[in-house]
């Protein structure tokens, strides 16, 4: 099976740091199809460049993120959702560009920019039926949230503190979905509107599966394969200052 990896990705000064950071990740994943999905009104040059020196097989994509959903707009404790409507974009990419009768067998994997993966992830994610599952380090104020598997390898619930009762309490990170259940269910997307904090999540996986259905990887969920990593934002006090900046140069 193909993976088809679906990443979200916005302007700012690290922005080439982490898809360089990622690059370097998933260079090592054999069969691997990137979609990199640009919060942006066009495709930027810096991404087109970086994307072709590459040489992976990927899709870039643009969709700009309207300022009213944007996080600056909103009061303090109004979440908004990062990345959706890139992630919507990439699922209706799959499913107007790859025909469900073609035969192609594929996953589908939602990696930020900014998280830290194991090679291994990814090939425990390769052999997803329907939906698979996994824990997820640095997550919800904990080492790591993991999906609760009882005895006879089935999950029952969420290791988290956070909100454990809600429908699918894992991070975005935590999780990799078959391509011909996405195609099967044209209408499943990532909610916008209307979606607390810690629901995107099962905004998705609520239209594709059920808890019994989840199959759990990384030996039961016993061991960290990805890192809810975050990366500190650059003091630039000094841009600027004394003749200090030269924006001909790339960062
Ligand atoms: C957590 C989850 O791990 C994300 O998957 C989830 O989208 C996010 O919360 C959320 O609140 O919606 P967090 O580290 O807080 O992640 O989010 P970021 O890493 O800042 O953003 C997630 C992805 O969306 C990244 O790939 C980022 O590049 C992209 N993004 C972020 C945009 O495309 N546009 C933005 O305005 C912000
Ligand atoms: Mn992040």
């Amino acid at each position: 099976p193909t993976l088809h990896v679906i990443t979200p990705t916005y302007s700012r000064p690290v922005q080439k740091a982490e898809l360089t950071r990622l690059t370097n990740t998933l260079l090592h994943v054999p069969k691997l199809h990137w979609l990199v999905v640009e919060d942006a009104a066009q495709r930027t040059a810096m991404v087109s460049r970086l994307l072709e020196n590459t040489g992976m097989n990927y899709t870039h994509l643009n969709v700009e993120t309207p300022p009213n959903l944007k996080v600056l707009k909103k009061p303090r404790n109004a979440r908004i959702p990062r990345g959706t409507m890139q992630r919507n974009l990439a699922l209706r990419w799959l499913r107007e560009n790859i025909n469900s009768r073609s035969g192609h067998k594929g996953v589908v994997y939602f990696a930020d920019d900014d998280n830290t993966y194991s090679l291994e992830l990814f090939e425990e994610m390769r052999w997803t039926l329907k939906a698979s599952v996994w824990p997820v380090a640095f997550v919800g104020g904990l080492r790591y949230e993991s999906p609760k598997i009882n005895s006879q390898g089935k999950v029952f619930g969420w290791r988290t503190v956070f909100d454990p009762h809600r429908p699918f309490a894992i991070d975005m990170a935590g999780f990799a979905v078959n391509l011909q259940l996405i195609l099967s269910k044209p209408q499943a997307y990532f909610k916008l509107k209307g979606v607390k904090g810690g629901y995107q999540e099962s905004s998705l996986l609520q239209d594709l599966v059920t808890l019994s259905d989840l199959e759990p990887k990384a030996s039961n969920c016993t061991k960290v394969l990805v890192w809810h990593t975050r990366t500190e934002r650059p003091l630039l006090v000094n841009e600027g200052k004394k003749g200090f900046t030269n924006a001909s140069v790339e960062v």
